[in-house]
């Protein structure tokens, strides 16, 4: 069934449960102070409510941006429960590959694919967007017209900004996509149809985190637009999908998912009444939006001290797991929650306080004048709605590990808590070994 169950523990009564599960079971403490933590029924039930968001449109294929969880396990998961997966580079191919998805049911998007990347992506039959003209250009080179891939073009509809600059892609002068406004453009974009009988797909992605959805569905009404556009001007209908990107946002201030899927698509209703009359297949490509709130991370509180007048907690969650909240702390705020040494939900007078990281730079904070239960030597505090782009995609800044990812289940009493390893904890050697190791007497000798 695609209906997500109807009732469930808010969020935060089952993160408690596995932060003093996970301490029991030693896998936070000194040996490994941080860890990630992903919620396999969550992720499902977040696929449901996509899924049943479009059940009245037949022909959507729902993939899920690799990015925004880059783990095998996890995309195996979201293969099992029907969708495909978009990939970015050749890395994420690689591991959507080994995670089981079917080449036909994963699109390829980025703006510098090599002509290598685009002879596997044709060979495979991985579905391809090409960024710009010169790609298509490009792509001609391959004889695209004897593979299994769909090929689409990928237009920047140049619908403007969201409130975070860095994640808006539709701008004027973003480096996505094909500049629909700009001169001459248009009439370029619909003659590389003409000229291409096998380019039969438009893509826009107007932008993640901070795009309100009349900015998003306003940016696939101009894709929608042009699809008919072309197929008028060629008079049959040559474009038979539109993927209409990612990018629905999360509310990061409680355990509230907002807005929804079903919202999504009713503002898509409202600014594109056509794209749901069946003419064109639709493709999807979330990724926040399906993991953030299913995530968390745990770190331990290794010390406190008092600086200028303000406390501050020194954990072991900083950049390396929270580069975008330690890089950018106004777009990117986090929750933090306070739990003792035995993994049991503080509580007690609050305090304001800074929340720092590992990192050796001052700026290595990832919430600052928190009030927060006063935080101890040995206390473990958890940053909620991690589950995209935080503990699966970390920054190897001083040489800090990768963390170690569980996923887990918990029974709806409360009771029994279930983890599997989704990506062990990186080791020393391995830290060694991708630091050169294996060349470690290269430079001196070169010189020498
Ligand atoms: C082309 C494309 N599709 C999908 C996504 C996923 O966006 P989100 O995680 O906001 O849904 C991104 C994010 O950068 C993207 O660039």
């Amino acid at each position: 069934s695609v209906l997500p169950r109807p009732s469930r523990r808010p969020s935060a009564e089952r993160a408690a449960d596995v932060v003093r599960h996970a301490v029991q079971a030693g896998l936070l403490g000194d040996e490994q102070p941080v860890a990630g933590f992903l919620d396999v029924e969550g992720v499902r039930d977040s696929v449901a409510a996509l899924q049943e968001a479009f059940a009245e449109t037949p022909g959507v294929l729902h993939t899920f941006a690799a990015k925004a969880a880059s783990l095998i396990p996890v995309l195996r998961l979201l293969a099992d429960t029907g969708m495909g997966c978009e990939v970015a580079s050749p890395g994420e191919l690689r591991i959507a590959l080994d995670a089981g998805f079917d080449p036909a049911r994963i699109v390829f998007d980025s703006p510098a694919k090599t002509r290598t990347e685009l002879r596997q992506a044709l060979s495979l039959g991985v579905a391809v967007n090409a960024d710009s003209l010169s790609e298509l250009a490009r792509i001609d080179e391959l004889r695209p017209e004897h593979s299994s891939s769909v090929l689409g073009l990928r237009v920047n509809p140049q619908v403007g900004t969201g409130s975070i600059g860095a994640m808006s892609t539709a701008t004027a002068t973003s480096k996505f996509g094909v500049p629909l406004r700009d001169p001459g453009m248009r009439e370029a974009i619909v003659r590389a149809f003409v000229e291409r009988p096998w380019l039969t797909r438009l893509h826009a992605h107007v932008g993640s985190q901070g795009c309100p959805l009349e900015l998003i569905a306003a940016g696939i009404a101009e894709i929608h637009r042009l699809a008919e556009e072309i197929n008028a001007t060629l008079g049959t209908q040559r474009i038979t999908s539109l993927d209409i990107g990612g990018g629905l946002p999360v509310n990061f201030d409680d355990d509230e998912v907002r807005p929804t899927f079903a919202e999504y698509v009713s503002a898509l209703r409202t600014a594109v009444p056509g794209l749901f009359d069946g003419r064109y297949a639709l493709v999807t490509e979330f990724g926040r939006s399906l993991l953030a709130k299913n995530g968390f991370i745990c770190a331990l509180v290794e010390y406190t001290k008092n600086a200028g007048g303000r406390r501050i907690a020194i954990t072991h969650a900083g950049a390396q797991v929270a580069t975008r909240t330690v890089l950018m702390p106004a777009a990117w705020p986090l929750r933090v929650g306070a739990f003792d040494a035995q993994g049991r939900p503080k509580d007690g007078p609050m305090l304001a306080q800074d929340v720092a990281g590992p990192c050796c730079f001052a700026g290595d904070v990832v919430a600052h004048d928190r009030e927060l239960p006063e935080l101890a030597e040995g206390d473990i505090v958890t940053l909620y709605d991690t589950g995209a782009y935080y503990f699966s995609t970390p920054w190897a800044y001083n040489s800090l590990p990768r963390p170690a990812v569980y996923g887990f289940t918990t029974a709806e009493d409360g009771g029994d808590v279930r983890l599997a390893v989704v990506r062990p904890a990186q080791s020393l050697d391995e830290i060694a070994l991708e630091s050169g190791l294996e060349h470690a007497g290269a430079l001196v000798a070169l010189g020498s």
